[in-house]
């Protein structure tokens, strides 16, 4: 059982396709420096970082921009998402050697890239490199309709968190027909559910898409390709508002409640490091890390307290919960990055890994 002694196991660096580093723009919700230190904290040793940011990431000036900052702040290695907006298809794909992927926001979220019109979508999956993939933000309806749309142009589309049964059985269809379709989930709808919003708070517990009920996600954990945070942080202030943004922290959360379903015997760890390390690989072209491993502790028994160390945010949903599994240590490209709560490595020690040399493609389907 999981009492006192230590039982140390070395799993590979975690992927995390799906950050918020709210830098440019938002940097009092977090920057690359605290994002960073979170993800290693976390157990994770490489970012794909979310392109709705202030100015948002859509053209070479604005990557240029963002991949400067953090080329001197981020302590672990990352890829930076493409933002697709409503005037960009025809030049945004001239940075796709230099980007994590593009990303379409096809619903109202916490973003000024939504895009509402269908011939806009079109015009994106065409121009996006085929090799690939396009993520996209797609819930209820809009996940069959951009999956349909991919299919039609024969290209890899990815959904974002996908939180509802219509979403998970749609994209379970859509793969026993072979289409080229990926998808991720996130900690907040595998580990919490509508009955979870009073305890959290109202404003505190909006997220998009919004907290659901889990069991059909579970039911499907096949069809599940990748384990992503959708780490979203805002100031506890903001949380606790009249109009509260949606969005919830992850990075250091998302790897002791998985742990803790491995424990439970809900999930395999080769369910785990399939979902959290060589999917997200595979599917996003990344390459291997180097000399890096996590160590965690399978038998450390914690509760998740009302904020975690490094992020910003200084408020998290799983507050409270019991969890079995801990992160003891990372080593990141040979340095011992974290140990024991304390981060090692200094801003800018982390890599853009697009600037690294192109890994042979693994396919994925
Ligand atoms: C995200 C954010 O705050 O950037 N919020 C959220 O509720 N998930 C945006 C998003 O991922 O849709
Ligand atoms: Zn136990
Ligand atoms: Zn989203
Ligand atoms: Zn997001």
């Amino acid at each position: 059982d999981c009492m006192t002694s230590r039982n140390i196991i070395k799993l590979p660096g975690f992927i995390d396709v799906h950050v918020h580093v709210r830098e440019p723009g938002a940097t009092y919700k977090e920057d690359f420096a605290s994002c960073t230190a979170a993800a290693l904290a976390g157990g994770i040793t490489m970012i794909c970082a979310m392109p709705n940011t202030n100015p948002p990431v859509i053209d070479r000036a604005s990557y240029d921009y963002a991949s400067a900052l953090a080329r001197v702040s981020a302590r672990c290695d990352y890829a930076l998402f493409m933002g697709a907006s409503s005037s960009n298809f025809d030049t945004v794909s001239e940075v796709a050697p230099q980007a994590a992927a593009l990303k379409m926001y096809l619903n109202q979220t916490f973003s000024t890239l939504t895009l509402d019109d269908m011939t806009i979508w079109q015009k994106h999956l065409q121009n996006w490199p085929k090799k690939m993939p396009v993520c996209a933000h797609a819930e209820r309806e809009k996940t069959g309709a951009v999956i349909l749309m991919a299919s039609l142009l024969d290209r890899p589309i990815h959904i974002c968190h996908v939180a509802r049964k219509e979403e998970i059985l749609i994209i379970k269809s859509a793969k026993e027909r072979g289409l080229k379709v990926t998808c991720e989930v996130c900690p907040h709808h595998l580990f919490l559910s509508t009955s979870d919003i009073d305890d959290i708070g109202q404003g505190r517990a909006e997220v998009r898409p919004v907290l659901c009920s889990p069991e059909e996600l579970w039911k499907n954990i096949d069809i599940i390709d990748v384990f992503a945070t959708d780490h979203a942080p805002h100031s506890v202030q903001e949380k606790n508002s009249e109009k509260p943004p949606p969005g919830f922290p992850g990075l250091e959360t998302i790897l002791p409640l998985l742990l803790n379903a491995v424990h439970e015997g809900r999930l395999t760890l080769e369910d785990l490091i399939n979902k959290f390390h060589r999917n997200p690989r595979k599917i996003f072209n990344l390459p291997e890390q180097p000399n890096t491993y996590v160590e965690v502790d399978m038998d450390y028994e914690w509760t998740i307290p009302q904020a975690m160390e490094f992020s910003k945010s200084k408020w998290t949903p799983f507050a409270g919960m019991q969890v079995c599994g801990a992160v003891h240590r990372v080593t990141l490209r040979g340095e011992i990055a974290y140990v024991e709560g304390q981060v090692l490595v200094p801003p800018g020690f982390g890599q853009n890994v697009r600037d690294w040399p192109t890994p042979k493609n693994i396919p994925y389907y």
